[in-house]
């Protein structure tokens, strides 16, 4: 016989927690269609019970103490939904060690601890799913552990992070500047007071390792994945692009070649024909492309109180069918060690370069003599707009395919040319 009622503790009552509260309540019927049984709110924890709620729970359900949900006997599935690692990880371990299933939207602890989560996961035979630490709303983890089993994934594009994709939407369309259209982006809400894990690429890096771990079956964590984030972007570069032909886009980027795997964030200019140079505003996509399917598009919202409630529900209603009818759950993954991670100092890409340089006869030669010693050879070369009172010149090169070791050292050496006033910005061209 299986069970009659499946209870649910969440922990967290923010933006997700309320959506997930209030869709519990309100789609009771549906989901106990679903499940085969009713699926039930046992335990709400919180720091603040005075705090207003979008979505009133029934009285007694919401606590500030954790035991109240975690050591509740009538909790089957422990959903957390608080964010941050500490003390998230703790209560998410300690629930597993008590036999209870997992569903979490934390994409830090996930890229920090997943493997070993997964693990004690195994070892206690429950089920922990993580659908809305990626894109929210859009499938991307069901489709990795499932879908996609039957093929090798060659390699994973992703627009992952819809603030920063925000912001770099109205610099393109407004050629305004980074400072001035974080500030903005902040007012209306969509960044944060500190922007700091989405504008250096962390936020993107964790979604990038644990999608990479699903896509290649090892572990590549956070540290793995290499990042770099938004800030040295100007309007000047987006201007640049837009001749050129691209956008540019936060991209994060992993694939294996023979048994390495490169997962890495950072900004890229991307031919503006591509699908992903075309996902604006705070929308996330990811193409995957994989050997038997081809590449394959993921859009939608990657944020937002119900786009991520459908995510965290379905996985709820994943477990709760397992929990009802008795069976098995399905085994976690299986992680190979055989895999190692390839550094960004190992990449091949196309680089866009702009300097201030002097303007004077000679500086292109000085600049190509450098960047040709070092074996990168250089596309094309555009002079822009001179400044008569500085006597300086911009200069945009796009090059051929680079080593990025190369590329770092060319920096440094254009940096120490006297012709050289400032390397503006170096960035990676990809095209896949
Ligand atoms: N928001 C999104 O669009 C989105 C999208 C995808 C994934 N996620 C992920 O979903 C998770 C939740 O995000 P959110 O936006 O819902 O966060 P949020 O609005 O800040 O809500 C966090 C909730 O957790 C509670 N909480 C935090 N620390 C706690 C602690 N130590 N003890 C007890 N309760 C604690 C807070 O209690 P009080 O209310 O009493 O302060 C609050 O109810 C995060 O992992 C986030 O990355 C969010």
């Amino acid at each position: 016989m299986g069970k009659s009622t499946i209870g649910i503790g969440v922990l967290g009552m923010g933006v997700v927690g309320g959506g997930v509260a209030s869709v519990l309540d309100n789609r009771r019927e549906q989901l106990s269609a679903l499940v085969g049984c009713a699926v039930e709110l046992k335990g709400v924890l919180v720091r603040d019970v005075a705090k207003p709620r979008a979505h009133q729970l029934p009285a007694g359900l919401i606590t500030t103490d954790p035991r109240q949900v975690l050591d509740n006997p009538d909790v089957d599935i422990v959903v957390e939904l608080m964010g941050g690692q500490d003390p998230a990880l703790e209560y998410i371990l300690g629930s597993v060690s008590q036999a209870r299933h997992i569903v979490t939207a934390n994409k830090e602890v996930m890229a920090r601890h997943g493997p070993s989560i997964l693990t004690a996961a195994s070892e206690k035979g429950v089920q922990v799913l993580f659908e809305a630490a990626v894109a929210a709303g859009v499938p991307i983890i069901a489709p990795l552990l499932r879908d996609l089993v039957a093929n090798e994934i060659i390699d994973i594009h992703g627009i992952i992070n819809g603030t920063t994709n925000y912001i770099l939407t109205r610099m393109a369309n407004e050629g305004a500047d980074f400072d001035a259209t974080l500030a903005d982006a902040q007012e209306l809400g969509y960044a944060e007071a500190d922007p700091t894990n989405d504008i250096e690429g962390i936020d993107a890096a964790y979604k990038l390792a644990v999608m990479a771990t699903l896509a290649f079956r090892t572990k590549v964590m956070d540290i793995d994945v290499y990042h770099e984030g938004i800030t040295k972007l100007t309007s000047r570069d987006f201007l640049h692009a837009s001749e050129l032909g691209y956008a540019i886009k936060l991209l994060a980027i992993a694939d294996k070649v023979g048994d390495a795997v490169q997962a890495r964030v950072h900004p890229a200019l991307v031919p503006q024909d591509m699908m992903l140079a075309k996902v604006d505003g705070v929308l996330n996509a990811i193409e995957v492309q994989a050997d038997l399917t081809g590449k394959l598009l993921f859009h939608g919202a990657g944020a937002g109180s119900m786009p991520t409630t459908s995510a965290v529900v379905a996985d709820i209603v994943d477990i709760a069918r397992n929990v009802a009818g008795n069976s098995v759950p399905p085994s976690n993954l299986a992680l190979s060690d055989s895999v190692t991670i390839r550094p960004i100092s190992e990449l091949e890409t196309r680089y866009y370069i702009r300097l201030t340089t002097t303007d004077r006869p000679g500086v292109l030669a000085q600049v190509g003599k450098v960047l040709g010693d070092l074996n990168i050879s250089v596309a094309s070369a555009i002079q822009k707009e001179t400044d008569e009172v500085a006597q300086s010149a911009e200069l945009v090169l796009m090059t051929h395919l680079s080593s990025e070791s190369a590329m770092q050292t060319a920096i440094s050496q254009l940096e120490a040319l006297d012709v050289v006033a400032e390397v503006g910005n170096v960035i990676r061209v990809e095209e896949w």
